[in-house]
């Protein structure tokens, strides 16, 4: 008996002892322990959101109803009276969370990501249609794109389809390239930003899938002229250039979001970076690889960029160090530069050493804290300093591009692929 008592102690001791040790070996993976995190922290979104829909004030529901926009569906930031913003899928940023929901699948394989990833999803199907925007790529490649990429669904397809149809509505063929915004008509005849290199990648999904050129013409044409105008010298990006629709001479080079014009905002830097490295992904064309390579050269040979490689809003933000930092910036360039380290075996190691250090930074101090911050994975993103909007704190994107960046190295490390 005691020797059975002696031996189930044993028993006992020794599984703890390896339970504690499975335990501290995710801990040490950071792929690992960010997607438990996210696990709990995006299933404790859940009720955040369900809160938020009901909370609705009487004033949003009034306009939104006034203006056609339809429901809310997914979070965007939190406001700065501590609530949840949840957006009409009109807004640019209503991909991100149901993308986030699609990546949790990819990652976990269990069905209940997936069924909250389609309902999410389909809240966005209407934008299918709009054509007042260039951000059809952000809204609908990181939603339905991926649930396209992981189940195969031909209503998904259908959609997407759609969605790069009702895009290319917006290129300009004088200037060769799409247009980006149609507000501000008094400032700006027709303004290009550069984070419309992001939305390409819709346009390189459909030529791939119908093997009509026009969209694959349109993607590069558009990426050719944003090389040839949106950038400096050394390689740095302006965020908004403006066009004459008639002769495609630029007509101005502004910013909107960042310090000044001729600085240098570091989520447009991002765009840029993650923009050229998919574009020489989907066509091949040396010129686009260069670009991506220059930027990466840009930004960390920055004396502003910060020892934990998490960018300030702008490079040239006048208070540095004193300046809020964008963590949505460093989510993207991370992502980007698993991507770019496949494309240059000289510097693939220095590529992937960047991101890894992002990586660590964002997950060591960078990290919402379980069951608060209504459900958002990181803290300190900056939406637009300029306007007074979303400063330091969580906002969706950044979120999407860190679940992105994890996957990214998870492939990397296991299979050496990353598509
Ligand atoms: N595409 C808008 C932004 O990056 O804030």
């Amino acid at each position: 008996m005691k020797t059975k008592v002696c031996s189930l102690i044993a028993g006992v001791g020794m599984s703890l002892l390896l339970l504690g040790s499975c335990q501290q070996n995710k801990k040490e993976d950071i792929i690992a322990d960010n997607f438990d995190f996210a696990e709990k922290q995006l299933t404790y979104a859940f009720s955040c959101i369900d809160e938020a829909y009901t909370n609705e004030s009487e004033e949003s529901r009034e306009r939104r109803e006034k203006r056609g926009w339809g429901e809310l569906t997914n979070p965007r930031n939190i406001e700065p009276d501590g609530s949840l913003h949840l957006v009409p899928s009109r807004d640019w940023t209503s991909g991100f969370f149901p993308g986030e929901l699609w990546y949790m699948y990819e990652y976990t394989k269990n069905d209940f990501w997936k069924e909250k990833a389609k309902k999410h999803t389909a809240l966005i199907e209407r934008e299918k249609f709009n054509g007042i925007t260039h951000d059809m790529g952000f809204k609908m490649y990181c939603s339905y794109g991926n649930g396209y990429r992981l189940t195969n669904d031909e209503n998904y397809k259908d959609i997407l389809l759609q969605s790069a149809e009702t895009l290319i509505t917006r290129y300009k063929p004088n200037v060769g390239i799409l247009r980006s915004w149609d507000h501000n008509k008094d400032k700006w005849q027709c303004p290009v930003i550069i984070d419309n290199m992001m939305n390409l990648e819709l346009l390189f999904w459909a030529f791939r899938e119908t093997n009509d050129s026009t969209y694959y013409n349109i993607a590069v044409n558009h990426a050719k002229v944003t090389m040839k105008n949106h950038f400096r010298e050394d390689y740095s990006t302006y965020h908004v250039i403006d066009y004459d629709t008639i002769t495609g001479e630029v007509l101005k080079k502004n910013t909107h979001q960042g310090y000044a014009h001729e600085s240098a905002w570091s989520r447009g830097q991002a765009w840029g970076l993650y923009g050229y490295t998919m574009c020489y992904r989907e066509t091949g064309l040396p010129e686009f690889l260069k670009q991506a390579q220059h930027i990466e050269n840009y930004l960390f040979t920055h004396p502003n960029m910060p020892a934990d490689l998490i960018p300030y809003w702008d490079f040239d933000a006048p208070e540095i160090p004193n300046e809020p930092r964008d963590a949505s910036a460093a989510a993207c360039i991370a992502s980007a530069l698993y991507e770019l380290s496949l494309y240059d075996a000289d510097k693939s190691a220095r590529y992937k050493q960047l991101a890894d250090t992002i990586i660590k930074n964002l997950t060591l101090h960078y990290r919402a804290t379980l069951d608060r911050d209504k459900g958002f994975l990181l803290l300190h993103s900056t939406g637009s300093k300029p306007h007074n909007s979303e400063i330091d704190i969580p906002i969706v994107y950044a979120d999407y591009y860190f679940l992105e960046a994890l996957l990214r190295k998870m492939k990397l490390e296991t299979t050496g692929k990353l598509f």
